[in-house]
């Protein structure tokens, strides 16, 4: 699909409200990564992701038809009503301010999309986010990081893109810059938008047919050591990144590689080249209390 630009009206921001956003922002700035009360959320004040860059987030999270999309502090609407309207998604905006919701309403029935698109009066901490494929979001920092747990712990493949801040380290899958002329924030007259891809939880150890793997996780990156049954030492340390529920892996030294498919409790897998992986297809469950079949008996 090639969505052309919409119409929404822009906002026009007052002074004083201009003043409170650079203020809110220039604040959240100086306090890269600290933690903050929940009464911090209050603080991102309305100011509207312009129609072009509305355009690129929803393209860099791949949105399609019959998805489902939150806007986290949906303000006008704009990013719901364009996800209805040019992607043909079902969406959720979340907005504190009634006079907005009640705007976004308004320009959901005036584009045609009230029946594909709802907003509620409702703080975001108290969504439940779990029927979304993608959410957006352009909040502070400081409210991006309260969020970042709950974003985690969303179903794996989930897309998350936010426009300007980032997760912390929580490092995105990409990011693009955007020129944004008339920005109404900041000196830099350019937005930026981050798309993350909610990684499968895969950290521990995982028993197969014929041995072990161990993984290690940090996010979407991991790493993972197969123990053959009856073999002395571990035959692979594999390094890799993990998109959704697919995992893959190179061993740097020998180019073996692994790719692996997340179950809910299962690791599948789908290819394995070179030495010291285990077989393709080979299926490996969640280690349990007791640890796995194969395990030597405790000692006595
Ligand atoms: C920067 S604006 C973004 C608006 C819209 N998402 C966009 O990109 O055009 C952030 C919005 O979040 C709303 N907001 C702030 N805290 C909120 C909270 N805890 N729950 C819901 N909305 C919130 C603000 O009222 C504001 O309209």
């Amino acid at each position: 699909m090639s969505p052309s630009a919409p119409t929404l009206p822009a906002a026009a921001p007052s002074r004083a409200r201009r003043a409170l956003a650079a203020s809110c922002l220039l604040a959240a700035l100086a306090l890269p990564g600290l933690p903050r009360p929940a009464a911090a959320a209050e603080e991102v004040p309305f100011i509207t992701t312009p129609d072009h860059v509305t355009l690129a987030m929803l393209e860099l999270a791949g949105l399609r038809a019959g998805e489902h999309l939150i806007d986290l502090g949906s303000g006008d609407g704009r990013i719901v009503i364009t996800a209805a309207r040019r992607f043909g998604a079902s969406g959720l905006g979340v907005e504190l301010d009634p006079a907005l919701v009640q705007r976004s309403r308004a320009a959901a029935q005036a584009a045609g999309v009230q029946a594909r698109t709802e907003f509620r009066e409702q703080d975001l901490f108290a969504t439940d986010l779990a029927r979304a494929q993608v959410i957006t979001m352009y909040l502070l920092p400081a409210v991006n990081l309260q969020l970042r747990p709950r974003l985690l712990a969303l179903a794996p493949g989930t897309r998350i893109v936010s426009h300007d801040w980032d997760l912390g380290d929580w490092a995105p899958e990409r990011t693009l810059t955007l020129d944004v002329p008339d920005k109404a924030i900041g000196l830099e007259k350019r937005s930026r938008v981050h798309l993350w891809v909610v990684p499968a939880r895969v950290d521990g150890r995982w028993c197969g047919p014929a041995g072990t793997l161990t993984v290690t996780q940090r996010f979407q990156a991991f790493s993972a050591t197969y123990e053959a049954a009856g073999l002395p030492a571990p035959l692979g340390v594999h390094d890799g990144r993990i998109l959704g529920t697919r995992l893959s892996a190179v061993q740097p030294a020998t180019g073996s590689t692994l790719e692996l498919e997340a179950g809910r409790d299962t690791l599948t897998v789908r290819r394995a080249l070179g030495g010291g992986t285990p077989a393709t297809g080979a299926v490996f469950q969640r280690a349990g209390p007791q640890g796995c079949p194969a395990d030597p008996p405790a000692r006595p």
